[in-house]
């Protein structure tokens, strides 16, 4: 079997990342390889996660490109150079712009930290998510898997998990919750899922 060949792309601690690595490892994960990690950072400990599981790193960081077109040039043309089948977005943290996401329609995934279409969109991101979901006093946030499109957040959801909001929760706690309950657990098995639907579709041309 010809395994869908993977690039995640980070931007920070790359839990989401070493979800899917161990997820690899146990079995979890098997119609999918991780064959590249795109950083935007240099400073990204995702990074730290990658060479420690032999997986190729590139850092490809928008400051050092004049335009955004030249930034995602850049990115293609590594996507090519290791002849991607899917992106999959953990804790990517730069904007992909229209032209680039239209390329791969359904083959690109992110994870998110709320229950979208809740605390999604524009400005929320990271921990500002979870300061949203205290300040609104909510009592059920979560995690959601989508495909991405041209709208934030907006793509085809694939999975999602309730976390329950408790009256001690700082947003680092909650935080660290949902990555637990949550991402980590829908984010492998996602991936897995459109991994083996494409390794079908290949087989039945
Ligand atoms: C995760 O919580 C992920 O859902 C979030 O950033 C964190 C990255 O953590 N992504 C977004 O907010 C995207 N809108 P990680 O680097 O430890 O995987």
């Amino acid at each position: 079997m010809e395994k869908t060949r993977i690039a995640v792309f980070v931007s920070g601690g790359g839990t989401n990342l070493q979800a899917l690595i161990d997820a690899q490892i146990s079995g979890l994960l098997s119609h999918g390889q991780i064959v590249l990690v795109i950083s935007s950072s240099p400073e990204a400990f995702a990074l730290q996660r990658a060479y420690k599981n032999d997986i190729p790193c590139e850092v490809v960081s928008k400051k050092e490109y004049t335009s955004q077109e030249s930034f995602e040039e850049r990115i293609l043309q590594s996507l090519d150079e290791n002849a991607i089948d899917l992106i999959v977005l953990a804790g990517f943290m730069s904007i992909l712009s229209e032209s680039f996401t239209s390329r791969f329609p359904k083959r690109i995934i992110n994870v998110h930290p709320s229950l979208i279409p809740s605390f999604c969109g524009k400005g929320y991101y990271g921990l500002r998510v979870h300061q949203a979901v205290l300040a609104a006093g909510v009592k059920i946030t979560g995690a959601t898997v989508h495909f991405v499109n041209e709208i934030p957040d907006g793509g085809e959801i694939i999975m999602q998990k309730a976390v329950a909001v408790r009256g001690s929760d700082t947003p680092e706690k909650l935080q660290k919750r949902v990555m637990k309950q949550a991402e980590w657990q829908i984010l492998p098995r996602s991936v897995e899922m459109v991994c083996k639907e494409m390794v079908r579709s290949r087989t039945k041309k």
